[in-house]
């Protein structure tokens, strides 16, 4: 057993000091290691000013350093992975061909923003060199989306889509070719082999190789704090509504890396991030992927789980609604026996679930919509990027036959309206069988406006939630019904 967390730091080995397992991320590199090129400016996750490159070891091939928020996430998280920050971008004193465009593009005034700016762009940059573009430049289009977790106050984006578009590719040199080697990944295997066990006065640590381990050690002490990506976690800790003196971590567990996925269903770990998730659903779920572009960053999404966004039971998670409506299971883990809860049984009021003491969730499993099925999927939030919902919601209908003339049976799930993510019944039973008409609409309206108690806070009034979820319904009932059914006759929206 390990009693210290190692990681590799712009290619140098480092074995973190036990008592400093616990800090932030970007604190560690900050006032232990004097690396100050990473800036914290939010500590939320939100402005990106804290993304560091990181590379994950796993089963696949590809070698890829991703950006993450620091700000965050504990160092003890980071054991077994590399991670190389914006100070180590520059070579022999010349500034990397991302941080030159930066400066010709006049990208930068105050500069507070610009090294998040720099390691989301060489993150883009990473990507295309990974998939072997290497000559030519970033688009706007993918500069863009590589930054939409990158806040600047001062310069105005068009500066750095500029500079983001003006690279060349050609002479980018990978930051994988160039602190990655053949001796880190054996070294770094060699630590992900054995288990962590940290004990100081500040902090307790524990990341065990079997998931078995994880729940006893729950089920002996609740006081362990599971661990997904800590991208929830991180924020109530810097927030000050938390403190993690105990983390129970599953980084070291393989089995919780794999997503298994048939023509019916998919299959995700507990460690599986949800740019892996994006990655894995894109041709089965199509609908899913688009809908997890508009999920907070990438830095966000690099490291979050979707198993964290789960058992976080926020009422207005955005993946839960479509878990619904595909028919999710969670793969539950106690300390003595594994079992199976539907998600719909899962959630039992505000942030409450169905775990009991020791158990966690190793995997969640959902099913394939076939391509004959009608499925959307909602977010609607007061920003398009980077927002929290109003509501979001997931429509999914079965029909009878292939002309849609008949609705074989309809699941209906939203969040942001109750206290829990929550399914529409009444309204799946309205449509159940019947023909897609005016009529039809008009009764699961009815159903729905019946089944829902939306709060008002500042996303929204509970008015125009129920609104909201009422006209997101009729919009995707009328798109997705033949027009000579639905067209014209249905009613307006209300
Ligand atoms: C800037 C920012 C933007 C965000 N945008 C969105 C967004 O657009 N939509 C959205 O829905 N969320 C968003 N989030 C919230 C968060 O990123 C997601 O909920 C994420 O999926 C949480 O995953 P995690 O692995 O980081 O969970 P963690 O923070 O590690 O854990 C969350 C909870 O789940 C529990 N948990 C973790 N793993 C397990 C397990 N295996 N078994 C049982 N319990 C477990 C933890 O104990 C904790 O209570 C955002 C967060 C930030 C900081
Ligand atoms: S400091 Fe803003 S995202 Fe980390
Ligand atoms: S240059 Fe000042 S915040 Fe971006």
């Amino acid at each position: 057993m390990r009693t210290a967390a190692v990681l590799y730091l712009n290619g140098r080995r480092v074995v973190v000091p036990p008592e400093q397992s616990g800090m932030m991320l970007s604190d560690f590199l900050r006032y232990e290691r004097s690396l100050v090129g990473t800036k914290v400016v939010c500590a939320e996750g939100d402005c990106g000013a804290c993304s560091v490159l990181r590379y994950v070891p796993s089963a696949k091939k590809e070698v890829r350093y991703l950006p993450i928020n620091s700000c965050i996430i504990t160092v003890g998280q980071c054991d077994g992975t590399s991670l190389v920050t914006v100070d180590a971008l520059a070579k022999d004193e010349a500034l990397s061909p991302v941080q030159s465009a930066m400066v010709n593009a006049h990208g930068s005034q105050c500069g507070f923003c610009t090294p998040g700016f720099v390691v989301a762009l060489t993150g883009l940059v990473e990507k295309k060199l990974c998939a072997g573009v290497r000559s030519g430049a970033c688009s706007a289009r993918e500069a863009k989306n590589a930054t939409t977790g990158n806040l600047c106050r001062c310069t105005g984006y068009q500066p750095i889509i500029d500079a983001a578009t003006a690279i060349d590719l050609a002479k980018c040199e990978s930051v994988a070719a160039r602190y990655f080697s053949k001796p880190q990944a054996a070294d770094l295997r060699k630590i992900r082999a054995e288990a962590l066990r940290i004990e100081t006065d500040a902090i307790s640590f524990f990341a065990p190789r079997k998931i078995a381990d994880a729940a006893k050690a729950l089920a002996k002490d609740p006081e362990w704090r599971l661990l997904g990506a800590a991208t929830d976690l991180g924020v109530a800790v810097n927030k000050g509504k938390t403190r993690l003196p105990k983390i129970l971590s599953l980084h070291l567990v393989d089995e919780l890396y794999a997503v298994k996925a048939t023509a019916k269903r998919v299959t995700v770990g507990a460690r599986v991030t949800l740019s892996e998730l994006r990655h894995a659903v894109m041709d089965r779920v199509p609908e899913f992927a688009r809908f997890l572009d508009l999920f907070a960053s990438p830095q966000i999404k690099n490291s979050a789980t979707l198993v964290g966004n789960v058992a976080n039971a926020s009422p207005i998670g955005d993946t839960p609604p479509f878990l619904l409506v595909a028919g999710a299971v969670l793969h539950v883990v106690g300390p003595r026996a594994k079992r199976k809860i539907p998600l719909e049984k899962f959630y039992l009021g505000y942030r409450r679930t169905a775990l009991k003491r020791g158990e966690l969730i190793a995997a969640i499993e959902f099913d394939v919509p076939a391509a004959t099925e009608s499925l959307a999927l909602f977010k609607t939030s007061q920003r398009k990027d980077l927002d929290i919902s109003a509501v979001n919601a997931a429509f999914r209908i079965e029909w009878a036959n292939r002309e849609r003339t008949k609705i074989k049976s309809a699941r209906i799930a939203f969040g942001g309206v109750a206290a829990t993510p929550i399914r529409g019944f009444a309204a799946e039973k309205a449509l159940a069988g019947k023909t897609p008409t005016p009529e039809t609409l008009e009764s699961a309206l009815g159903a729905l406006h019946g089944a829902i108690t939306p709060m008002t806070d500042l996303r929204g009034t509970s008015a125009f939630r129920r609104v909201l979820v009422e006209n997101l319904f009729a919009k995707f009932f009328r798109e997705h019904s033949p027009s000579s059914a639905v067209g014209n006759g249905a009613s307006a929206p209300r």
